[in-house]
């Protein structure tokens, strides 16, 4: 479910047509659907059943903090990668205690900032990271919650840039130095063992990768347990993909029965990271044609979203659905969506069938994810408004930058 169909050759996202949006709040602009991120959270908290588990959304898929208090308010864990998450999480109202802290460069600041929160782990990524996250929890005189993230060296078949599991990626601790890393921490006073964790990457469509990371990772826990470093839980990461054209996705039952065969009567809890899977679907861009231009080989359609509100396609080469809002009977014609940014690499998707006129609204589907927490200022261009859809209510959940937001912490300098 993503929460948008199709009504009368108009496009609704839940009771609310994308058309009446779009003119009260014009475009660019993201709307989600809390029906959709609701149900992907509980199926995922359901595939993994009666074991004790936890979810934590890793919510650098998007931030946006009426987000995570929806989640929250299901009883959501986080996944953080930075002191900004972390406020975000605390602004929303989010249970610290559910909080795991990844990422492989976190400062002093931040682990500092994470100590006095009483996060529930650090997923440490290297061996100076360890070093410093005792020292700052020495001088904080509190002992710090710790998960080595263990890079298993095995390939995630996913886009090279959004692979993290293969011992040439920067992510994790190499599989051959994570007992020594265990020995460090559990020789440490301020440092304690609590578990292991792995990412592999992102948009995954196969459980093959993950029965080959876990498999491995449980053989690290078995030698651990032998010299009695005893862990609790075990994190799997996220990266369950999502269906943006014809991909198989996973079937999460499937996916977590396949994880428990693999652990067996091993009695760890289970953490997840999931975050595209629970928010990629569950939202779209609307877009505006600002004008049609023919060409000689291909037709443009200028729109005014661009690649600094959805890198995507330019980035990874991303292909995202892009659909009307309103349904026309005119005849299609082939179609490069493009913005106005000045960038060749500025296009939402290239050689589309559309039926589209000037000032028609455009919707680039499955863009809940990555979408505007990777959006920028580029080209001096406001950010875009996000609005959440519940039932038959919107609800702005940000608003608009306006034009002077845009230099207001910027200064002149003396002349
Ligand atoms: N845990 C860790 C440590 C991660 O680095 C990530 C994503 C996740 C969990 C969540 O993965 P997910 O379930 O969303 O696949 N910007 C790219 C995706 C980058 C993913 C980065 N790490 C894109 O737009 O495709």
């Amino acid at each position: 479910m993503s929460g948008f169909e199709r009504r009368n050759g108009e496009l609704f996202v839940e009771s609310v047509s994308c058309q009446s949006l779009a003119q009260q709040y014009g475009t660019p602009l993201f709307v989600y659907s809390r029906a959709a991120i609701e149900q992907s959270w509980k199926a995922f908290d359901a595939a993994l059943g009666d074991r004790p588990h936890l979810v934590c959304y890793a919510m650098k898929a998007n931030s946006n903090i009426a987000l995570l208090q929806v989640l929250a308010g299901l009883g959501s864990g986080f996944d953080i990668v930075s002191g900004g998450e972390l406020k975000r999480v605390e602004a929303a109202g989010g249970d610290l205690k559910k909080v795991v802290f990844s990422g492989v460069g976190k400062t002093r600041d931040e682990m500092a900032m994470a100590l006095e929160a009483g996060i529930l782990c650090f997923n440490v990524e290297s061996m100076d990271e360890i070093g410093e996250l005792a020292e700052v929890a020495a001088a904080h005189g509190v002992i710090a919650p710790v998960s080595v993230r263990v890079n298993p060296d095995v390939d995630a078949k996913t886009h090279p840039y959004i692979s993290t599991g293969l011992k040439d990626n920067k992510f994790g601790i190499a599989f051959d130095d994570a007992q020594n890393a265990y020995r460090r921490i559990a020789d440490s006073a301020s440092l304690n063992v609590i578990g292991m964790d792995c990412h592999i990457g992102s948009q995954l469509t196969d459980i093959a990768p993950y029965q080959d990371a876990l498999s491995r990772l449980l053989a690290l826990c078995d030698l651990l347990e032998s010299q009695d470093i005893v862990l609790k839980h075990l994190d799997l990461g996220g990266g369950q993909g999502i269906r943006y054209k014809d991909e198989e996705t996973l079937n999460l039952d499937a996916w977590a029965a396949a994880m428990f065969q693999e652990i067996g009567d091993r009695n760890y809890e289970i953490i997840v990271e999931p975050g595209r899977s629970i928010v990629g679907n569950a939202g779209a861009l609307l877009t505006s044609v600002n004008a049609i231009k023919p060409g000689e080989h291909k037709n443009f359609a200028i729109v005014d979203a661009a690649m600094n509100d959805l890198i995507r396609p330019a980035l990874y080469s991303a292909w995202q659905e892009i659909v009307p809002v309103v349904e026309s009977s005119e005849p299609q014609k082939l179609y490069d969506v493009v913005g106005p940014v000045c960038e060749s690499a500025d296009f939402l998707g290239k050689e589309r069938e559309l039926a589209i006129e000037k000032n028609d609204l455009l919707a680039i589907l499955s863009a809940g994810a990555y979408s505007f927490c990777m959006s920028s200022n580029y080209n001096s261009r406001p950010r875009a408004a996000e609005v959440m859809v519940d039932g038959d209510t919107a609800h702005l959940i940000r608003q608009r930058e306006s034009l002077e937001s845009l230099y207001a912490s910027e200064s002149l300098i003396a002349s």
